[in-house]
């Protein structure tokens, strides 16, 4: 028996329906574009057809192009040609979308000559997100179906937007209510008895109004202000000026020229380093393949603080009841407020409907002691950073939890080893390091010990996707990945500041090169108090160096603790996001320098970045030579999803492989050079690594095959 096709043509009537069904989201695969071209070839043999139906089966449309197919040699005359048969056959082609249609999935349906989709389909061009352009026509039809205008925004945008949307933008021309399949050969069979012929994109002019030099102008200052640092926004821009110049085909031409100019430039390549290691992070090594995580059904919080109410919010989000526990009622009712509020906030911005919000409030409830913990299949711990609390916790914990919940400390410094002792089942405890605010933050550092399971291991990994978190498994150590190597980065930042670079020069050079946020904003929105307290409390972990984070140290005796308090390394004014600088900072981190002995000097843009940057990815080198992660790419994942670095740079291990890893050491040295040993001894991995000319995906190769 053969197998079925993947894209199938039945009569339906006088409508020929084209349904493909490449499971599970209809990925374009070379499979899917053979099939199709064979469907296509098909209706030469049925003349009583009078239209076509193209339709996907399951959960989605054509979701995409096959990403498995970017590092391959280049596919867009394949999807060209194919295209241009769809666009040219005698028939009206009717493209009807469900679910979620991106990139080429959506490009697809432009060379269809009309579209409908379901209500709840979505539909975008997020290529630019990626640095690089639609590649499949997205450039040339879209234009001429909405204008040149909003065909950019589109693009500039990145997001899907939904069909109702995609209405009012125009390249969508109805929704169909209720059953897709009854409701579009519907919709098509009154197409034909209208008598409505194909309506070729290729015959269709970019609206002049929308493309006017002065709206061009416009877009391009606004691919710069979105997408900072790239040129991608501006060869969007020129693929659409083709599209309004020229006929179809030749646009085409140009647009392919583009597409590939953009797959090489080195944000595109960041940004595909990127996209790809986050999809690699639930792969361990080790792990046996047919090992299944437990069943998450319900869930319990310790601590309705800051983490542990945005915690909550991720499980609720997920459908997933959770109980939140806290000593107080008070403590419970601050905390359930705020999640109130934040839910509240959602639905105001369109984000959830009102419904939704009750649906989700509906599913945490508060409580004073652990009784109702006893169902949770997963308790994650998230009170003050204290290890003698926790372990109390663990301590209970272990004697109400079911066995095999799964048992998590949300803590960012401590050792989850020590926590998971204090407890009869250290297979069963994990870190699960959540960032703030942790119902916004994509990142879950998962932090085992030599002592949690397979199972335990798998479980969490599971459980990020519905919480909709980006997992990076990690061994304990202190800071464990991002926190660690955030240590050198933030020092040198304070020590900057310490020799008289104002907080804003130094946060400058960093937004400007691409972090999200420079770091002694960050210092002020997370809470000067709160990185002190760490540092008194770990005193004996850092080295004895007198300046050390004592930036942060004259701000705090000052009671200068950031946003909260009005006033850190920068003043803030109510009801207004802008930081102004302050004077009386300045004189009090110069007063802290004069008495820790450090001498003024003035910093370049480029200094700056070096020596924010270059203790940064050294530390990545240490983790890496360590074994904390499983991969590179890993760490480089920490850094993209939980602590703005851009992605379009890739990351700080792909980072220090575009500047070259001897650029990096011989930095390194140079810095060692003039500020001593104590914080720029070069990782050893680094330092083999260039000596021996090895990549680090080379020494990757080399290690796991040992
Ligand atoms: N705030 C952050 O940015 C951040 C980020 C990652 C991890 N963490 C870690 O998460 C944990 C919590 O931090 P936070 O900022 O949410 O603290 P928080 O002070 O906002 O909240 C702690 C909560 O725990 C409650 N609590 C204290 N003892 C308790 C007990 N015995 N039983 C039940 N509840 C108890 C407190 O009443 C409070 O509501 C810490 O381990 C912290 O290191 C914090």
């Amino acid at each position: 028996m053969s197998a079925a096709p993947i894209a199938r043509v039945d009569l339906e009537g006088d409508i020929a329906v084209i349904t493909v069904n490449n499971p599970p989201v209809n990925t374009i695969t070379a499979g899917v574009r053979a099939g199709l071209r064979d469907a296509l070839a098909q209706l030469a043999a049925l003349p009583q057809a009078r239209a076509v139906l193209l339709l996907c089966e399951g959960s989605t449309w054509f979701s995409g192009a096959d990403i498995g197919e970017f590092s391959g040699p280049p596919k867009e005359a394949e999807y060209r040609e194919l295209f241009r048969q769809l666009e040219q056959c005698k028939l009206p082609v009717v493209a009807a979308l469900h679910g979620t249609a991106l990139g080429g999935g959506l490009e697809i349906s432009l060379a269809c000559h009309y579209r409908i989709a379901a209500p709840s389909a979505r539909m975008g061009l997020p290529e630019l997100t990626l640095g690089i352009i639609p590649g499949a026509g997205g450039t040339q039809r879209m234009p001429r179906l909405i204008g040149a205008e909003k065909a950019l925004e589109l693009m500039f945008a990145g997001r899907p937007i939904e069909a109702p949307q995609a209405v009012e933008y125009g390249f969508i021309d109805a929704l169909i209510e209720g059953d897709l399949r009854a409701g579009a050969l519907a919709w098509t069979r009154e197409l034909v008895k209208q008598g409505k012929a194909p309506r070729r994109t290729s015959e269709m002019k970019v609206d002049p109004v929308t493309a006017t030099p002065a709206l061009f102008e416009r877009l391009a200052a606004q691919g710069r202000k979105l997408f900072p640092n790239r040129t991608v926004p501006s060869l969007a821009i020129e693929a659409v000026q083709a599209a309004v110049r020229l006929p179809l085909e030749e646009g085409l031409l140009v647009e392919d020229k583009l597409a590939n100019q953009s797959k090489v430039l080195p944000e595109a390549k960041g940004s595909i380093h990127v996209f790809f290691a986050e999809r690699e992070t639930r792969k361990v090594p080790g792990l046996p393949a047919d090992l299944k995580g437990r069943r998450i059904e319900r869930a319990g919080v310790i601590g309705a603080g800051t983490m542990g109410g945005g915690i909550a919010m991720c499980f609720a989000n997920a459908g997933i009841p959770v109980t939140v526990v806290d000593t107080t009622q008070e403590a419970l009712d601050r905390g359930l407020g705020v999640v109130d509020r934040n839910y509240g906030s959602m639905v105001k911005r369109g984000r959830i409907t009102a419904d939704e919000k009750a649906k989700r409030m509906g599913l945490i409830q508060g409580a004073l002691d652990y009784s109702g913990l006893g169902t949770a299949d997963v308790i994650i711990e998230a009170v003050f950073e204290s290890m003698d609390l926790k372990k109390k916790i663990f301590g209970a914990l272990d004697k109400v939890a079911k066995p095999g919940a799964v048992l998590a400390s949300n803590t960012s410094t401590l050792d989850v080893a020590e926590i998971a002792r204090a407890t009869s089942r250290p297979q069963d405890v994990v870190g699960m390091h959540f960032f703030s605010p942790a119902n916004v933050m994509p990142l879950l550092e998962v932090v085992r010990t030599d002592a949690t399971s397979a199972e335990t291991i798998r479980t969490v990994l599971d459980l990020s996707r519905p919480i909709k978190k980006t997992p990076v498994l990690a061994k304990v150590c202190y800071g464990f990945v991002g926190n660690r190597m955030m240590e050198g980065y933030a020092r040198e930042a304070q020590r900057m500041a310490l020799e008289g670079a104002t907080p804003r020069q130094v946060d400058d050079a960093l937004e400007k090169w691409g972090m999200a946020m420079g770091i002694l904003a960050v210092f002020d929105m997370a809470g000067v108090d709160v990185g002190v307290n760490v540092h008194k409390a770990n005193a004996d972990k850092y080295p004895p160096d007198p300046a050390y984070y004592q930036a942060d140290m004259a701000l705090h005796a000052a009671g200068r603790f950031g946003q909260k308090t009005g006033k850190g390394y920068y003043q803030y004014k109510p009801g207004d996001r802008n930081r102004y600088d302050d004077p009386e900072a300045l004189a009090l981190i110069a007063a802290k320098a004069k008495a820790v002995g450090v001498a003024p000097r003035q910093h370049t843009e480029q200094e700056i970045l070096e020596r924010c940057l270059y203790p940064l990815m050294n530390e990545g080198f240490r983790i890496l030579e360590e074994g904390v992660v499983l991969r590179a790419s890993d760490i480089d994942v920490v850094w993209t999803s939980g602590y703005g670095f851009p992605r379009y740079r890739g990351g700080p291990m792909f980072y220090a492989e575009a500047i070259g890893l001897k650029t990096l050491l011989d930095g390194m040295v140079r810095y060692r050079e003039q500020f001593g040993p104590m914080h720029w001894e070069p990782a050893k991995l680094l330092v083999e690594l260039v000596k021996s000319g090895r990549s680090v995906a080379e020494w990757e190769r080399s290690r796991s095959a040992k």
